[in-house]
């Protein structure tokens, strides 16, 4: 059976990026990353992906007079790899209705908070003020709705005392690097079943890390 096509977006370091190309080599998925796409020229992500051999291409969103205009020059930069799966890794633009219902369904982001709880930026300065004793990250299909949609994966973190926003965010990150890169082998693999807006495993597997 052909490898599913995935294309992964960036805007940053990448390193849930690396996390996928890894273990997506190391386990043999029936998939292949076969492109990675930033919309900064600056992403450090970008380098790694071409250390692997893994096509790069840069969209820069302020070439673009428009926010639709930008989308249309990143859709069709995707559509040109042809992907199953387009990963959203650390993307840090909003992405209009028409991108997100052009790739609806096979469209997966990670946002770095338990959602429904803090959509947006400043996820663990969010947590840390409201008191919160435990945040996360959560892998989750993408809607028009900014951080929101079927709930693939998410991943549980206590919070301690003298926790800051850099210790959080370093131990979410870590656990990123384990429920990403699960969420899109069972995506690969067929093993997710959507259902009035829930997403099943299949398999029963267990969809939070704690
Ligand atoms: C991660 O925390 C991700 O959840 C957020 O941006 C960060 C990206 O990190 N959306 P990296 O580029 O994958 O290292």
């Amino acid at each position: 059976m052909a490898l599913k096509r995935i294309v992964i977006l960036i805007s940053g370091g990448g390193s849930n990026m690396m996390a996928i190309v890894r273990r997506c080599a190391e386990e043999g998925w029936p998939a292949q990353v076969v492109a990675v796409i930033s919309n900064r020229l600056d992403a450090g992500g970008l380098a790694l992906a071409a250390a692997q051999g893994i096509a790069t291409r840069i969209v820069p969103h302020c070439a673009h007079a428009t926010r639709d205009a930008f989308d249309e020059a990143l859709a069709q930069t995707v559509d040109s790899f042809v992907p199953d799966l387009v990963v959203l890794a650390g993307f840090m633009r909003i992405l209009g209705a028409g991108f997100v219902q052009r790739y609806a369904g096979r469209l997966l982001n990670i946002h770095p908070s338990l959602l429904p709880a803090f959509p947006g930026l400043h996820t663990h300065r969010r947590a840390l003020a409201a008191g919160c004793q435990a945040v996360g990250a959560t892998v989750h299909l993408v809607t028009p709705t900014l951080d929101h949609g079927p709930i693939v994966m998410q991943s549980v973190v206590p919070v301690h005392p003298g926790d800051d926003e850099r210790t959080l965010a370093a131990r979410v990150l870590a656990t990123e690097h384990v429920i990403y890169p699960l969420s899109v082998r069972w995506f690969v693999q067929g093993r997710l079943q959507i259902e009035g807006g829930l997403v099943r495993q299949l398999d029963c597997a267990s969809q939070v890390l704690m």
